[in-house]
């Protein structure tokens, strides 16, 4: 079977964007920090999930760069969350083998929150199960200025030429540098857009898109947009796979 027709395997990598926790908890007459907690529940069954199928990288939107423009309370309600997070998940991740990764501008930050973050990534750097990419004030538009800057700059260092600017160039220096693209978008709340994530990684993924809002996600819907991605013909630019 090839690998890009339909029934290859598990996807390497998986990226989602968590939405609908807001909606999920208004329409409960709940505030929306409570759709918050409940997913980060979606999040520790999603890393299970990931786990027992055989990705690879999992990349989670966890905070965008434009998500900065909330009311106050949310964002430091998320922030807090973050922190906790890493406060309680981040022995247990370790422990699984999880290598933790994150994305996203860290200029700016609370220092606390990124000495939290270098500090889970630091001692999860030689782990080899699931790698685990948190997307933390990510903004893809962003990432993509940042790594022109840099190269720009070795150009005019006379470090790179400009000939060999080529797109691989362009892959490493993105914050995701290293990893391969993702092969399988999931964004849950109804949404079809991507909000700024991962624009040029995104190239050739495919993208499943699901109703339901982040804090009901779990492994069976994890399982369903999976075999939905392995039903899928993906042609990269060619033509569809000849069976004689
Ligand atoms: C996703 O849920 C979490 C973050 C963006 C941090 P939302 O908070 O966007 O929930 P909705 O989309 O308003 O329902
Ligand atoms: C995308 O969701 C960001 C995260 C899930 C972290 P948003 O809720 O911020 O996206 P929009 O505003 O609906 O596009
Ligand atoms: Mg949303």
């Amino acid at each position: 079977m090839s690998a890009k027709g339909p029934n290859h395997g598990a996807p390497r990598h998986v990226a989602i964007i968590m939405d609908g926790n807001g909606r999920w908890a208004s329409e409960r007459g709940w505030p929306r920090s409570k759709g918050h907690r409940h997913g980060v529940e979606a999040l520790r069954r999603a890393v299970r999930a990931a786990g027992d199928m055989g990705v690879e990288v999992l990349t989670l939107y966890s905070f965008s760069a434009e998500n900065w423009s909330r009311p106050e309370t949310e964002v430091r309600f998320l922030l807090e969350l973050l922190r906790r997070f890493i406060r309680t998940d981040v022995a247990e991740l370790h422990n699984a083998g999880v290598k933790i990764m994150m994305i996203g501008c860290r200029k700016g930050l609370d220092p606390s929150i990124l000495a939290m973050m270098e500090e889970a990534e630091a001692l999860t750097r030689e782990n080899t199960s699931l790698k685990l990419v948190i997307a933390f004030n990510y903004g893809s538009r962003q990432e993509i200025t940042r790594a022109v800057q840099v190269i720009a700059r070795k150009v005019a260092e006379g470090k790179i030429d400009a000939a060999d600017v080529t797109a691989a160039v362009i892959s490493n220096h993105l914050d995701t540098g290293g990893l391969p693209d993702p092969d399988l978008l999931i964004r849950t709340g109804g949404e079809q857009r991507l909000s700024n994530y991962l624009l040029w990684q995104c190239a050739y993924t495919e993208f499943v898109f699901l109703p339901e809002y982040w804090p009901d996600f779990n492994a069976d819907l994890f399982r369903r947009a999976v075999e939905e991605f392995q039903s899928r013909d993906r042609r990269f630019g060619g033509i569809k796979a000849q069976t004689a």
